[in-house]
């Protein structure tokens, strides 16, 4: 059997309710939190005021840093950190999407790691363990709350996702509560539910993937491709909305091993270029890097065919992965993500621009499971956008 490691330092707590953990957990890291928030839909949502509560009964005093933006940039983390530093925060608190978790991170970071943080960003830069971090989800996507990755935006001349990757930013504790979900908009529960998706599928065809984590991610594959549908019919489940976030949780878990492939490596410009929510961007790609990836990788083809609810046992290789091609497509479709997926406009000179920096990603390309070049990326972005060459 293949040998691996599997490293996971968050304590999870999952399950309806599980917000109320937050005071018992923060008092043994500290007395006074900064809580870290996106726009106004935590506050609305109730769960801000329940926050505070829960860490108020405990002793732990609450200084909010609301308003981070989605795709958190530098200047932003900035301020978080100067506000931790001034209100001598101890504990981190992220509470939101993506954003605001991440943000966390990087507030967390900052604050005990000296100098300009950007020397930070990368791999394993860290000279300091950060503030602790308890991370609570509000959407269904990201996995944040359970990996050793960070993305922030740099503003100065061309906007750019860095991302930071280090074991000490691990959050100390998850809080994957089903009815912080409930409100999500639809689309919002879609975009972060194929990101989720797109984590657990690049998870287990990467070249990284290993036998633990690809249970997880086969199972994550069949919760999504099964609720996904459904919680867009009934957005107010709280059993399904459960399923959907437990198994991005889990898709989290998976990443935090594997790490992502070319899906990832090729999203990024579309979110900062095209504007395009990270999970829509990733929606776009994941088909057409799923065909090119499975007409060299047969291993996995059979039980990510049927994880996503296909019976490929006496077809070819090639017609099996046609199928799982199809039935990606068709999910897209059902959780209305399909209309305006390659009706966006994108520049023959963008697609090149874009090209040439997923080739810069070592990593990424090293993870891919079919050797990938230029030429094969650049046809990747056309059929994605319905460019016809
Ligand atoms: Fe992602």
């Amino acid at each position: 059997m293949q040998s691996f490691q599997f490293y996971l330092p968050t304590r999870v707590y999952f399950g309806k309710g599980m917000i109320e953990k937050v005071g018992e957990e923060a008092k043994k890291l500290g007395k006074r939190a900064l809580v870290v928030t996106g726009g106004k839909s935590a506050r609305r949502m109730g769960a801000l005021q329940k926050i505070e509560d829960f860490l108020k009964k405990m002793g732990v005093k609450t200084i909010l840093f609301e308003g981070v933006e989605a795709n958190p940039s530098l200047e932003t983390i900035k301020r978080g950190m100067n506000l931790a530093k001034k209100e001598k925060c101890q504990i981190i608190v992220g509470l939101g999407g993506g954003s605001p978790m991440d943000a966390a991170k990087g507030i967390a970071v900052s604050s005990t790691n000296p100098g300009g943080f950007t020397q930070y960003l990368g791999r394993n830069k860290l000279k300091e363990v950060p503030l602790p971090v308890i991370a609570i989800p509000t959407t269904a996507g990201t996995g944040s709350e359970v990996t050793p990755y960070a993305v922030f935006t740099t503003t100065d001349g061309k906007h750019q996702k860095k991302i930071m990757a280090d074991d000490f930013i691990f959050p100390k504790v998850a809080l994957v509560d089903p009815e912080l979900t409930l409100s999500l908009p639809a689309s919002v529960t879609a975009d972060t539910g194929i990101d989720a998706l797109s984590h657990a599928i690049e998870g287990l065809i990467s070249n990284n993937s290993q036998p633990l984590s690809d249970r997880l991610a086969l199972e994550a594959i069949k919760l999504l491709s099964t609720h996904l549908p459904e919680v867009a019919r009934n957005p107010q489940d709280t059993e399904v909305r459960g399923q959907i976030l437990y198994a991005s949780l889990l898709a989290g878990m998976v990443i935090a091993q594997t790490g992502t492939i070319i899906v990832h490596g090729m999203s990024y410009r579309l979110t900062t270029d095209l504007n395009l929510p990270h999970g829509r961007a990733c929606a776009i790609l994941l088909p057409w890097v799923c065909e090119f990836n499975l007409k060299s990788s047969s291993a996995k083809l059979t039980s990510l065919a049927k994880s996503l609810g296909e019976d490929v046992e006496n077809l070819s290789q090639e017609e099996a992965g046609q199928r799982v091609v199809n039935r990606l497509r068709e999910l897209l479709l059902q959780v209305g993500l399909s209309q305006d997926l390659n009706l966006r406009k994108i520049e023959e000179s963008q697609i090149r621009d874009f090209a040439h920096e997923v080739m810069q990603d070592k990593r990424k390309l090293a993870n891919n499971p079919r050797k990938i070049t230029l030429e094969n990326i650049i046809e990747i972005y056309r059929k994605a956008f319905g460019v016809v060459k």
